[in-house]
């Protein structure tokens, strides 16, 4: 497990994750998957997709014509983002769960009045450290304060400054967990943001054929993006997966409302991780990622489960996604 490093970039931003950071999460991988492959069904968190490589994969999958998430919430931002400054008021900081490459925070930092500080936590340090350091560029006069770490675990971060402390959770990466763990991710959120508001971006309900586009592109990033995991083990963890042994399946469960993706064995074949073989049977998956879709009234009734109170929702003309304000109890 990560436990919060942050790295200032005001003291300079050539801090990477530190050798001892790096072997705890090479061990709770390694275990993770180890776990995964001992039990059926094979199921692993979606979090072991981000390393630098898998980072750079989701940057492709957001510009694949397929892919409608990102364009569209970059437009819902880009035309409220002057309602959403309103709602932060002045001197507002901003934590970011899960923030990728730090695109979509830029709409919000150029509408926002004299943002007093931006706190991007993710778990793909390299990434992160790395797409700080190019927004520090673009904003020199801001206090980026990247974090390293796993948001689902406990993070210890600033106390917050004078302004409003806002959560920007994008992505619809909330989706990723399923009903109980997103309950206890807004929670925790809750706590960290108390007095303030979390603005959360979720993918809605819509004709099964567009989602399943969106996650089984004709150029097979997504295929890349999930076998990346496989790839990423015999990097780490020196397993001995061969990838062509392996096909990307992603469909949509409509009594579950989500998207899966499994990576399924196309034969009989045997794994070796940390020193351990599997069997895997022809057939046999390893579930790799859920996506939940949502409808604008069941976000806000899971946010507001959490304690959250449901502010302003911003939607696109065809009502692909949604973007909700929640204000954080006190
Ligand atoms: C679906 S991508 C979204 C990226 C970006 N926020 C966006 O909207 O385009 C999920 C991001 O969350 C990060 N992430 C996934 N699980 C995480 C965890 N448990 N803790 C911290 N970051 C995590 C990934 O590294 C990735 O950058």
């Amino acid at each position: 497990m990560l436990t919060g490093t942050m790295l200032n970039l005001e003291a300079g931003f050539d801090t990477r994750d530190s050798p001892a950071q790096a072997r705890t999460a090479r061990g709770e991988f390694e275990s993770d998957l180890i776990r995964a492959l001992a039990v059926k069904p094979h199921a692993i968190s979606p979090k072991y997709f981000y390393d630098a490589q898998g980072s750079r994969l989701f940057d492709s999958i957001c510009e694949l014509p397929e892919y409608y998430p990102t364009r569209t919430e970059l437009s819902i931002l880009s035309t409220h983002a002057g309602e959403i400054a309103r709602q932060m008021g002045p001197r507002a900081e901003i934590v970011e769960f899960g923030a990728g490459s730090l695109r979509k925070v830029r709409l919000l930092l150029d509408a926002m009045q004299e943002p007093a500080r931006y706190l991007p936590i993710d778990i793909s340090g390299e990434h992160l450290v790395d797409a700080a350091a190019a927004l520090k560029v673009d904003y020199p006069s801001l206090d980026v304060r990247p974090v390293v770490a796993d948001y689902t675990q406990r993070l210890l971060l600033p106390a917050p400054g004078a302004g409003c402390r806002v959560g920007f959770f994008p992505g619809s990466t909330i989706g990723n967990f399923t009903p109980e763990e997103a309950l206890h991710f807004l929670r925790n959120a809750a706590q960290v943001l108390r007095g303030g508001a979390l603005l959360l971006g979720a993918d809605l309900i819509k004709d099964p054929a567009v989602l399943h586009a969106a996650y089984n592109d004709a150029q097979g990033v997504t295929a890349a993006f999930n076998l990346n995991l496989l790839a990423r083990a015999n990097r780490e963890l020196h397993a001995d997966f061969e990838l062509g042994r392996f096909a990307h399946s992603a469909f949509y469960n409509a009594p579950l409302q989500r998207i899966e993706m499994h990576l399924v064995s196309r034969r009989r074949q045997q794994v070796a991780v940390g020193g351990e073989r599997f069997e895997l049977a022809e057939g046999e998956s390893i579930h790799t990622e859920n996506s939940h879709k949502f409808t604008i009234d069941s976000l806000r009734a899971l946010a507001q489960r959490a304690g959250f109170t449901a502010g302003p929702v911003w939607t696109d003309p065809n009502q692909l996604f949604s973007v909700h304000w929640l204000h954080a109890p006190r």
